[in-house]
């Protein structure tokens, strides 16, 4: 299935993934609106290689969590790019990594909050766009840990686990409309987001992984891609890991 003359947006695409797939949906001739929250010169250098290839594409700064925000986004983006008919939620909601006994409520609550109100708004700011014209796809990035969870990571496994509820909920709901709903749950990718991990741990998770590499953030990309192509796929969880969850 072509994507090439629709229009995407992307939440978070200023660094790591969404910027891999704001790149890899430009590819496929997709007009691609680079949402940004504080990293205002990498989400116009995002844009600006995209058009240096021919591309088109617009940097436009929301918080992916605050509806209003996101209200006035789609409404830009429609009108300087054209109707939205990709969605990708993929803004990175921080959290604190903490032992569970310790772990504090507001912290809890802030990641549950912002991760499912991320979806829940930018869903809903866009739907009127997509219901139409009776076409659409949504592509949420969750998290291998939604599954698999370790320790420190009970908020995000949480939020990425409510995430894959919402996406297959979405996904009954929305199908009869024309709009697909599809998750891709990532393993370790190397982004900002895991810098800070130490070698020794990617190491040997890479080691633990039926290929035996973490992941880039262009191995989650084509996977968006690869699903966003896919018609008749609604309602899955794509794991994008190197094989990792078949142990
Ligand atoms: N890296 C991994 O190993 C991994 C594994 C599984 C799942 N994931 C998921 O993949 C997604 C992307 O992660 P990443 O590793 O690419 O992260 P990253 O490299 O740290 O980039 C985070 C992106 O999210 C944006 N962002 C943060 N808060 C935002 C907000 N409130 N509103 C709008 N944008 C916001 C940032 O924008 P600014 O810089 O402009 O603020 C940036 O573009 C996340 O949903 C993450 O949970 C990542």
């Amino acid at each position: 299935m072509s994507l090439a003359g629709q229009v995407a947006l992307v939440t978070g695409a200023s660094r790591g993934i969404g910027a891999a797939v704001a790149k890899a949906l430009a590819a496929q001739g997709v007009a691609v609106a680079v949402n940004y929250f504080g990293s205002e010169a990498a989400a116009h250098a995002v844009v600006d290689d995209i058009i240096a290839t021919g591309g088109r594409a617009l940097a436009v700064k929301a918080d992916a969590r605050d509806r209003a925000q996101l209200e006035a986004m789609a409404a830009t983006v429609q009108a300087q790019l054209g109707p939205i008919g990709i969605l990708v939620l993929n803004a990175s909601i921080g959290f604190p990594m903490a032992a569970f006994a310790q772990y504090p409520w507001q912290a809890f609550e802030a990641k549950l909050t912002g991760e499912l109100g991320a979806a829940f708004h930018g869903c809903q700011a866009v739907l009127p766009q997509m219901l139409a014209r009776k076409d659409g796809a949504i592509v949420a990035i969750t998290s291998g840990l939604a599954r698999h969870p370790g320790w420190g990571f009970c908020a995000h496994s949480a939020a990425k686990a409510g995430l894959e509820g919402f996406v297959r909920a979405l996904a009954c709901e929305l199908g009869p409309m024309g709009i697909r709903v599809n998750a891709v749950a990532p393993g370790l990718t190397e982004t900002d987001a895991t810098a800070h991990l130490p070698e020794k741990h990617k190491q040997a998770t890479a080691d633990h992984t039926p290929l035996r590499r973490n992941g880039q953030a262009e191995d989650v990309a084509q996977a968006v891609v690869g699903l966003l192509q896919s018609g008749f796929v609604t309602g899955a969880t794509l794991p994008v890991n190197g094989g990792i969850h078949v142990f």
